[in-house]
Parts: C-alpha cells; structure tokens; sequence
C-alpha cells in the first residue's frame, strides 16, 4: 500500500464506530432502488459498514470488500442479518485480488471520494466485470454549478483531513478516463452533487 492510501485508511479505521451516527449522506430509498438492478455476481467495493446489504436478494453472490479492516468488522455484523450470501474481504479497490470478467455489477456507493487514484480503482473495476456487467454508482462529486464547486474546493482540505473523503472529485470525467461509457445519471439530493450512475465498460480495441 502506498503511504498516502495507508494514510486514508487509518482515517476510516479511526472513525469506523462513529460512521453510522456520522453519515447520512444517501437516503435509504436511493440505495434500494441501486440495489434492485443487480444479480448474478456481485461485487461491493468499499462496503464500508454494510449500509447497502439488508438490500440485497437472496439469489445474488455478493462478494463486498473494503481496505479498513476496522470498517469491515460493521459490516461483519450486518451480513448475518442479509438475506444474500455476503463474503466480505479486506481488500484495496486500486489492486483487486479477482481474475478479469468475473462480476456481473459492480456496486460502489459514496467510495470514489476517498480512493486515492480514483482512475487506478475505476480501471481495476472495469477489468473484473464481465463485457456485458454494469457499475452501479451513488457518488458525491464536485458541482457544475461555479458558486457551489468553489464553496467545495475551499472546504475540502478541512473534509480531507477529518474524514479522509473530498468533496470536489471529477468522478464523471474519472469514469470516462478509466474506460466507461455513461449509461445513465440522475441527480439525487442536493443539486447535481450526488448522482447516481449506471456505467457500462467499454469493449477494448
Ligand atoms: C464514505 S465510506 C462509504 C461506505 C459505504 N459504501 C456506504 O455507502 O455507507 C467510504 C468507504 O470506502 C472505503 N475505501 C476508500 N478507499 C478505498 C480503497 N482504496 N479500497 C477499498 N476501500 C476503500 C473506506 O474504507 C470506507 O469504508
């Protein structure tokens, strides 16, 4: 692990038993409705403390990881209760431990905020999904909007350091670098910050 990764990660490690009274970023109704698309293979990066897993159906394969293993232990507690079967690893999105091809979604919710090479995690994803997979996103990222993308670049020093996440990340502009076509957004909640995206890879040359 590169030292500004194994920086960001004892950050959630540190915050891991205050990150459900913390966070409430993303209603439950949008995280239900991303949930609903997926089946087959899953795979779940930066599950965090589990907040999207009482979601899934019993007839997917979810396979969720997270590189804090303090984060991990949350969602330990919340896959017993899933009705999926839930394997969870430690594991960093940026050099996933999986053979090209293998899932069918991919599932990342409020993640791509804090992984430090964002196109390094994207493209890694895009190697493990099947050519017909999707990415299902719900993320927060910098606004359109020049008044409020200049409030988040002046905030996100202060965020970075108490969280570990930004707050001004080209997550849409990332997406594309990394080799996937956008297949679908919607703005949900406040402004344009967080969307939620389906993406499909792109087929290779
Ligand atoms: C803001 S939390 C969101 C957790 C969960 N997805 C949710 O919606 O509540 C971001 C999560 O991503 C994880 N994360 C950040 N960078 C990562 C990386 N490079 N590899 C794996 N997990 C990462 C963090 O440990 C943390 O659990």
């Amino acid at each position: 692990m590169t030292s500004i990764t194994e920086k960001i990660r004892r950050r959630y490690d540190r915050i891991a038993p205050l990150f459900d009274k913390m966070d409430r970023m993303v209603d439950d109704k949008y995280r239900a409705e991303l949930i609903g698309r997926v089946h087959g293979e899953v795979l779940e990066v930066g599950v965090g403390t589990g907040a999207n897993l009482k979601f899934y159906p019993e007839n997917v394969n979810v396979t969720a990881i997270d590189f804090s293993p303090r984060m991990l232990s949350y969602a330990q507690k919340r896959a017993k209760e899933c009705r999926a079967k839930v394997r969870l690893v430690q594991m960093d999105v940026q050099h996933l431990q999986f053979d090209d091809n293998t899932f069918d979604f991919v599932v990342s919710t409020c993640v791509f905020c804090s992984v430090p090479d964002p196109v390094a995690g994207l493209l890694e994803i895009r190697r493990v999904l099947k050519p017909e997979g999707r990415l299902l996103m719900i993320e927060h990222m910098l606004s359109d909007h020049f008044p409020i993308a200049i409030a988040l670049h002046l905030l996100n020093p202060l965020i970075v350091r108490i969280t570990g996440a930004n707050v001004n990340r080209r997550t849409m502009d990332n997406l594309r670098m990394a080799g996937f076509s956008i297949q679908d957004m919607r703005f949900i909640g406040f402004v344009d910050v967080f969307r939620l995206i389906v993406a499909a890879p792109n087929r290779s040359p």
